[in-house]
């Protein structure tokens, strides 16, 4: 007899994990910036449309398909159409080269969590107080060594967590870490909006900036909306499709989907509410990605705030960035890890959840040591360890892709496995097996008429594969352009 794969303890518990694993570093180093740099409101009003039209439509498909194969996205797929299997193998793949640099921007950091609390009782004492930003983080990406034992810890965590199984691990873990993270959020909202200047940030966010807009030209803005909401509700990598996978069948899909993208785009706005007055009330200049996150706003809490509230405001920002990054680094490793369980339970072996889970954190130990020593970037010429590929390919002319190791995986992943893996499903779902595939999971549920059939045929035929094929040029152009 198969080894029962376990399931979800309660509809809640698996809206929290599913929201965990979608707010992420993408929502706070991604979001705010984007949204303030490409016409704000405008930005926002895509980013909705495109949440609803295409978001919505990629995680129905893959909770469905989770849920009705009852395996992660290489079993679904086989069983649902054999000659697309491949689509899972891409997800799987895709996932764990996501991990391998994930969870090492993880590592940094718990770095700043554990620095800003050993400031709070001596801040004129600590590094992190008292060394300029950019020093502070140059330094210790180029650490090696101690960067990678920072990012061992975050793995470690990672491991812990999900060889407690569905339930008992995952759905634990966030049914205390996503309130946490709430409160704390709110916490951070509410200080910086009695920061002097903070209305210069809500502007930023939330104005309609014209004269961005006609820089960068709506479609140019439809690109960068796309693809950050690609990222943001963690599509295409098997991960909800995985996480669907162990729902029971009282469970309602569309609605459970339209409230995963809802919570993500509202978490997001948050932080935008968190991170951009603060960024203004102290004069820096707004920037997106690492930069962001490790530098202008260590500087926001290290020297716009400056003492003890400085070190305990870093203290919770920082804090409530890692259960955001772990919440996500659980659901990628989950992943990988029911990957492996579901061939072993089809063979009828014993599942063994912690070995396996133990067997896979190692291997990103070993894959993420190229991103863990390379200093982000700064490669030998900058005085990292290890080169960068720009440095190890000799190639002069440095394109995106090849600055540094966490680049060149996620060009492979974010930008191009991701987007040919959404859009093949899409592919699949509307034109190949037809909706009534997914449809009549839906309506397994008892009680569940799918009105929206029609609708979400559209989506999956025509809306989503052209969203996505924007998404998979706009990433080709900015990472090889
Ligand atoms: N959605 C996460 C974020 O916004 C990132 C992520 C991507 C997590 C893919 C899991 C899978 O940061």
């Amino acid at each position: 007899m198969k080894e029962h794969r376990g399931n979800w303890g309660s509809n809640i518990g698996f809206i929290l994990a599913a929201v965990g694993s979608a707010v992420g570093l993408g929502n706070i180093w991604g979001f705010p910036y984007k949204m303030g740099a490409s016409g704000g409101g405008i930005f926002l009003l895509i980013y909705l449309i495109l949440a609803a039209l295409v978001g919505v439509t990629v995680l129905l498909g893959e909770l469905s398909l989770g849920r009705k194969y009852q395996m992660g996205p290489v079993g679904a797929y086989r069983q649902l159409c054999r000659k697309f299997t491949f689509l899972g193998y891409f997800s799987v793949f895709s996932g764990f080269l996501i991990m391998s640099f994930y969870s090492v921007l993880g590592g940094i950091v718990l770095k700043y969590v554990v620095g800003f609390a050993g400031a709070i009782f001596n801040p004129q004492d600590a590094d992190i107080m008292t060394m300029s930003s950019g020093d502070y983080f140059g330094t210790f990406v180029c650490a090696g060594p101690s960067m990678y034992v920072f990012f061992a810890i975050f793995m470690a965590a990672s491991v812990i967590i999900v060889s407690g199984g569905v339930a008992g691990g995952i759905e634990r873990f966030t049914k205390i870490a996503m309130p946490a993270l709430a409160v704390l959020l709110i916490a951070v909202i509410v200080y910086v909006a009695t920061l002097d200047g903070a209305a210069d940030g809500y502007r930023f966010m939330f104005g309609i900036h014209t004269d961005a807009i006609r820089e960068l030209g709506i479609w140019s803005i439809t690109k960068t909306a796309a693809g950050q909401m690609f990222f943001s509700l963690s599509l295409a990598m098997g991960i909800m499709l995985t996480y669907g996978s162990y729902l029971p069948k009282e469970t309602k899909l569309v609605k459970n989907s339209v409230i995963i993208a809802t919570a993500d785009t509202i978490v997001a706005v948050m932080a935008g509410m968190a991170v951009m007055p603060a960024v203004f009330a102290f004069g820096l200049e707004p920037g997106g990605g690492p930069g962001l996150l490790f530098v202008t706003l260590h500087s926001v809490f290290a020297d716009g705030m400056g003492g003890e509230i400085g070190a305990l405001m870093g203290f919770i920002f920082y804090g409530l960035v890692f259960i955001a990054a772990i919440t996500s680094s659980i659901s990628i490793l989950e992943g990988s890890v029911t990957f492996v369980m579901d061939i072993r339970r089809e063979k009828g072996m014993k599942m063994n959840r912690g070995r396996f889970t133990v067997i896979i954190g190692a291997l990103v130990l070993l894959f993420a040591i190229p991103v863990a020593f390379d200093g982000l970037g700064s490669g030998v010429g900058g005085g990292a360890i290890m080169k960068t590929p720009a440095e190890l390919f000799g190639i002069e002319n440095v394109k995106v892709w090849c600055d540094c190791w966490l680049d060149f995986y996620d060009v492979i992943t974010e930008g191009i496995l991701m987007p040919l893996g959404a859009f093949g499903m899409c592919i699949v779902i509307g034109w190949i097996v037809g909706i009534d595939s997914i449809k009549t999971e839906i309506e397994a549920t008892p009680g569940v008429k799918m009105n929206s059939a029609k609708w979400f045929d559209i989506c999956f035929k025509v809306i989503a594969p052209a969203v996505l094929i924007i998404v998979l040029i706009a990433q080709i152009t900015s990472f090889f352009g």
